[in-house]
């Protein structure tokens, strides 16, 4: 097919509520690594990896030579069946969960899924029906996950019963109008009015992104979780960590973004980054939580020989390459630079972020902070004019998110701050040019 007919064919055969980033949708036709190449044959340093998904870099040689032995091995028998691949890729993680705590997996093939499972689990476990969300939060597109998720764009159809949003810690607008730390953290210690004026005083249990992705890579002051984790517990409750995007090292020193707040939750949900690109889900529990889950279920796909096969792959490549050293690293360098260009342009409000998980949130106007959501469809189409790709998140739309492979050193950081430097002057100069 042609560039043209692959976009015809996608209008006319996709549920118009797929959509596509730029005017133009960009038709990526092959990838290594670092890099992706559209179908006119430019190559562009992806600097958002398939939306937190491309952890250890495009077609990786060491994970796919054994997802190519494993697929002429055994592709499927669904867990119904035991199998090598599902239970290395389980006793592997029940390793490297916080503490060595959490060491039942049960494995899907999406984050949605993950996160319908945690919720479940902690709602038989504790027979508590209740669950306490953040707003701004991503959790997936079931109607539970879509319930979970606290921005707007993201919440299709009706809404499940038995879901609370509380605040969450977004310093840069903060919703009590205060400054941390002088502000004590209220955006926590507010969760104690909302189970105790909102619910039976009972809940089931707490689901947070440590980092929140989707909703613009917001990263809450470190006392943030602690404070809410002993409410929930007090209240019955047990702590769901998604780290769909913050898992498998991303944030930098750790293997899970909760880690970095000093918190161990009962129920962790992963996706994403865990397969490189391969279809792969895992909520992974405490045992006595996990046995909350009474009777038989089972996941046609999942603890798929393949994919469990790529995760493990992956696991072991973020090991033996010291992947959770590089996020702090280059991560840090990565977080320099883009304080430089916060120093130089003055779209960018904020940035924020933790090891390769970086953010910029463009603001028409520093003081009054009005989010710059056309500069920011502006300047997405200038990256891609100089052939870097990120991604777009925030309520608002107006946040530039940085999720590159975890495996990238300081001269792609420099290459993508050159560009994006460029970028930010051509759009600086259209914004000019279009209010005069
Ligand atoms: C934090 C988080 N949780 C859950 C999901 C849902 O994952 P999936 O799209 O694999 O269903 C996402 C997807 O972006 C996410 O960012």
């Amino acid at each position: 097919m042609t560039k043209q007919e692959i976009i015809l064919a996608n209008k006319e055969f996709l549920f118009p509520a797929v959509f596509h980033f730029y005017k133009e949708p960009l038709v990526v036709a092959h990838a290594k690594d670092q890099y992706v190449w559209d179908a006119d044959g430019n190559q562009y340093l992806d600097f958002l990896g398939g939306i937190v998904t491309v952890s250890v870099g495009h077609c990786n040689d060491q994970v796919n030579a054994k997802v190519h032995k494993q697929l002429d091995t055994l592709q499927h028998v669904s867990t119904v069946f035991a199998n090598e691949p599902q239970a290395a890729l389980a006793k592997k993680i029940a390793s490297i969960t916080p503490g060595g705590k959490l060491t039942k997996s049960f494995f899907t093939n999406s984050g949605t899924e993950a996160n319908e499972t945690a919720i479940l689990t902690a709602r038989c476990y504790t027979g508590n029906t209740e669950i306490v969300a953040l707003r701004h939060s991503y959790h997936g597109r079931s109607a539970m996950a879509m319930t979970l998720t606290g921005q707007g764009t993201w919440r299709l159809g009706p809404s499940q019963a038995g879901v609370i949003h509380a605040h969450n810690a977004y310093c840069y607008r903060c919703p009590f109008g205060l400054t941390y730390p002088t502000c004590d953290v209220r955006c926590a210690s507010d969760m104690e009015e909302l189970i105790r004026t909102t619910t039976g005083g009972r809940i089931a249990g707490f689901i947070a992104e440590p980092i929140q992705g989707v909703g613009g890579y917001i990263t809450p002051p470190k006392e943030y979780f602690q404070i809410i984790e002993k409410i929930v517990r007090n209240h019955g409750g047990i702590f769901i960590s998604d780290e769909v995007q913050t898992g498998w090292g991303r944030t930098g020193g750790k293997w899970f973004g909760i880690e970095q707040w000093g918190v161990t939750p009962d129920i962790m949900t992963g996706a994403k980054g865990l397969g490189n690109g391969s279809p792969v889900g895992l909520t992974v529990a405490r045992p006595e939580v996990a046995d909350g889950l009474k009777g038989v279920t089972l996941s046609t796909f999942g603890g798929n020989p393949v994919t469990a096969t790529a995760a493990k792959a992956v696991i072991d490549f973020i090991e033996e390459q010291k992947l959770m050293h590089n996020c702090t690293e280059t991560g840090g360098y990565l977080r320099g630079r883009l304080e430089e260009l916060k120093d130089k342009h003055a779209l960018i409000g904020d940035v924020r972020g933790m090891g390769l998980m970086q953010a910029f949130e463009l603001v028409e106007d520093r003081k009054t902070k009005t989010p710059a959501t056309a500069q920011t469809a502006m300047l997405m189409e200038a990256m891609r004019e100089n052939r870097i790709l990120a991604g777009k998140g925030g309520l608002y739309g107006n946040v530039i998110r940085v999720s590159p492979p975890m495996n990238i050193n300081r001269t792609d950081v420099d290459n993508f701050i050159t560009a994006l430097d460029q970028s930010l002057a051509a759009c600086s100069a259209l914004t000019a040019g279009s209010a005069r």
